[in-house]
């Protein structure tokens, strides 16, 4: 029942009562999520396509360009590429394939773009989304990306990025699911399925350990042992995979001082072989020639062999395997097995996704599928419950602003591009509400709402802080919306320094002087070094960039329409210096206590400023014991962790009841805590529900240094609560048989 596109402010009276009606249907699911099951069908039109092509059009089926408004159409026409990057407009798009369809073989094209969080209807960045704790929601946030992109003509998205980072210092934390494997996996099978159902397939990126870039710097190699490779970087993709992926993206970064893009442990072994694998490996922009600077390929020969003989089979952007790929083969160097291989895996992807058999979408019907209002009202709620409610004293939200005068103040408030964040894809700023707009018209006639930006997101320059500190002392309430703009919170934007940018911080604390109750909404993809606010300001609302519909959903949320109730992805550390800080660490020989020689800062504490998993509601929860279904377990079995959850407040509110384990003695040292099952449940006032939480033994396996995983038996503690400082906890034992 695809709505009518409609113009923003028609699109937000709508919405006023569509929110709940977010989950409106789209059209039929496109594709069923899972792995698509082997098709000798398929593989025969194959064999027939394959033993038809030249080596020069198997070598064009293996490279993808890059769209531009100059784009050559003879390039599709010519089959000298396989796939396209970055188109977006449906007419230009339409263009494209029409070419490709005219080629000697008629090999159609595979048309991609970064619909990273959203095509046209933006949903809030991807760690916004991931602080949802919600996989539901976010798969159906992915349904609606799915269907837009696809209506557009698209069949496929580089995304969803499932990097797990413990390191706030590198930028594209932002893109992707937290610290947390457990979370991250939920995240990697929710988006993939998604994006299936919605009509378009996913390709997991970067594969792998891009995350743990050394000192956070992006595209810095990385040093990461087979065990903790398979117990914290590998399991989402292997999640995705399973989800249905059919691409993955190799990763910039050296891994143990081999590129991930020639890597042939990951790619061939690892994703191929063991998990059987069997859609295709792209590179990540130009990573082939980045061989070379790497240190790890002499020339663009070398470079394109050692990529497809490691198991890589599509090359982003570059020209290595146009230039030599066909040289190589024929010298001997690169077997046409390979080369073979990896077309079948490009055209396998091809058949699956139905380019060759369903009619390409009309380009002019494309406009009525973007932006629809069920599309928004999804993004609204997935904006309302990723905001994560870090503190709040003093009754300071909601907002108690009826009749009363209120200071909106920072650039970002009443910018949107900041509201849509990086990866903006196809959206458009016009499509945007922002929080400045939807609070003056959520809050009426009655209420004024003043705006002073005091200054843009960078804030180099006190110029008008003067004025925004006087638009502050006039008002009863401040809300000061701060944090990181949209470009310092994406790809190459690593940052040594956490707090608020620039001159941020000093306007904040000229807010907080005016003695006014101030409510800091902070905008940004990362953990910030917020500790001075923490200490100051009575109210925080961390919003991330929370997408078109994401000021209404900062009205919502503030005015107490909505309850906040995201949860922390990522630890946030109180300094710099304590990164990397993140929940599921290994305990040491000495744990931090008075003692001098324990493990600690003489300088900081040791604790974060919140833990991972941490977020407060505008009501109250109280839980009581953790009961255990049986306090011995064999291999192969389920314990159900259950435990009474109570609303103790006076709104209906949402919980996320989080379950940790610790594996008290192990072959290798466990970590204190880590998360196996979280559950989100909607509270009434009074309520009490019993929450059941599953954790399968196989949840407990953990990898040794050979790579071989083990379920030890042995004594374990479940730990169950709000956050990762969960201090309710039941034990129980593994035993043998
Ligand atoms: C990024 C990828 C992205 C690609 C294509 C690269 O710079 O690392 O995540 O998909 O560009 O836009």
């Amino acid at each position: 029942m695809p709505g009518l596109r409609r113009s923003w402010t028609a699109a937000a009276l709508l919405l006023g009562a569509a929110v709940a009606a977010a989950t409106a249907a789209v059209a039929e699911d496109r594709f069923k999520p899972g792995r698509f099951p082997p098709d000798p069908a398929i593989e025969a039109r194959i064999d027939a396509l394959l033993a038809k092509m030249t080596l020069a059009e198997k070598v064009g089926q293996l490279r993808q360009g890059g769209w531009s408004p100059d784009f050559d159409l003879g390039q599709a026409r010519n089959g000298v590429i396989g796939s396209l990057t970055n188109a977006d407009d449906p007419f230009a798009i339409a263009a494209i394939q029409k070419a490709a369809r005219e080629s000697r073989l008629g090999i159609p094209i595979l048309l991609t773009h970064n619909t990273v969080h959203g095509f046209r209807t933006l949903f809030p960045v991807p760690i916004g989304l991931a602080a949802t704790f919600s996989p539901d929601l976010v798969e159906e946030a992915s349904r609606w990306a799915g269907h837009e992109a696809s209506a557009a003509g698209l069949h496929w998205t580089l995304g969803p990025m499932i990097d797990v980072s413990r390191d706030p210092r590198w930028g594209r934390v932002v893109e992707g699911p937290g610290e947390d494997p457990y979370l991250a996996s939920r995240m990697a099978a929710a988006q993939v399925r998604g994006f299936l159902r919605g009509g378009i397939m996913a390709s997991l990126k970067h594969y792998v350990a891009y995350g743990a870039a050394e000192a956070g710097r992006d595209y810095n190699s990385t040093e990461v042992p087979t065990h903790l490779l398979r117990d914290v970087y590998l399991p989402p993709f292997k999640a995705g995979v399973d989800a249905g992926a059919q691409s993955v993206m190799a990763a910039f970064n050296a891994l143990n001082g081999t590129p991930a893009t020639a890597n042939a442990q990951t790619l061939r072994d690892i994703l191929k072989g063991e998990w059987g694998f069997d859609g295709f490996v792209i590179s990540d922009w130009d990573s082939v020639w980045e061989l070379i600077n790497h240190g790890h390929a002499r020339d663009p020969a070398d470079a394109a062999r050692k990529a497809i003989l490691a198991g890589l089979d599509v090359e982003m952007a570059g020209d290595m395997f146009k230039d030599t790929l066909a040289g190589e083969v024929e010298a001997g160097r690169v077997p046409l097995v390979r080369v073979d291989d990896a077309v079948r895996r490009v055209l396998r992807v091809k058949f699956r996704m139905g380019l060759f058999d369903r009619p390409d979408p009309d380009p002019a019907a494309a406009a009525a599928e973007l932006l629809t209002p069920a599309a928004l009202a999804t993004a609204r709620r997935a904006a309302q419950e990723s905001f994560v409610l870090l503190k709040n004293t003093d009754g300071v939200l909601p907002l108690a602003a009826k009749g009363r005068r209120v200071a909106v103040i920072g650039g970002m408030a009443a910018s949107p591009s900041d509201h849509m964040g990086s990866w903006g894809a196809n959206g458009r700023q016009e499509d945007v509400v922002t929080v400045l707009a939807a609070l003056r018209k959520r809050l009426g006639a009655d209420t004024t709402v003043d705006f002073a930006a005091g200054c843009d997101g960078k804030c180099e320059t006190r110029e008008g802080f003067a004025a925004a500190l006087e638009t502050a002392r006039q008002a009863d309430i401040i809300v000061a919306v701060l944090g990181e703009p949209w470009y310092m919170t994406a790809e190459g934007t690593s940052r040594t320094r956490l707090g608020l940018p620039g001159l941020q911080q000093e306007l904040l604390e000229g807010l907080v002087a005016t003695g006014k109750p101030v409510a800091l909404v902070v905008f940004g993809g990362r953990p910030m070094t917020i500790t001075w606010a923490a200490e100051h300001v009575p109210a925080i609302l961390y919003a991330w960039s929370p997408g078109t519909a994401g000021g209404l959903a900062l009205a919502d949320v503030l005015t107490g329409d909505a309850d906040p109730s995201g949860r922390l992805p990522m630890t946030m550390p109180r300094h710099v210096g304590q990164i990397p800080i993140y929940y599921n660490h290994l305990p040491t020989g000495r744990p931090p206590t008075a003692d001098h020689y324990s493990s600690k800062y003489i300088d900081e504490e040791v604790t974060p400023l919140y833990p991972f998993g941490h977020g407060l509601s505008y009501t109250s929860f109280a839980y009581g014991q953790p009961k255990l279904s049986s306090a011995t377990l064999r291999p192969g079995e389920t314990l159900t962790v259950s435990v009474d959850v109570t609303n103790t407040g006076t709104r209906p509110g949402r919980e996320v009841v989080q379950l940790y384990v610790r594996d008290l003695v192990g072959t290798k040292s466990r970590p204190v805590r880590e998360l196996k099952n979280f559950v989100k449940v909607a509270l009434q006032p009074g309520e009490t529900r019993r929450v059941d939480l599953a954790l399968p033994m196989a949840e407990l396996a953990f990898h040794l240094d050979d790579g071989k995983a083990l379920v030890e038996p042995g004594s374990f503690r479940v730990f169950v609560g709000s956050s990762a400082a969960a201090t309710l906890s039941a034990a129980f034992e593994l035993v043998d048989r």
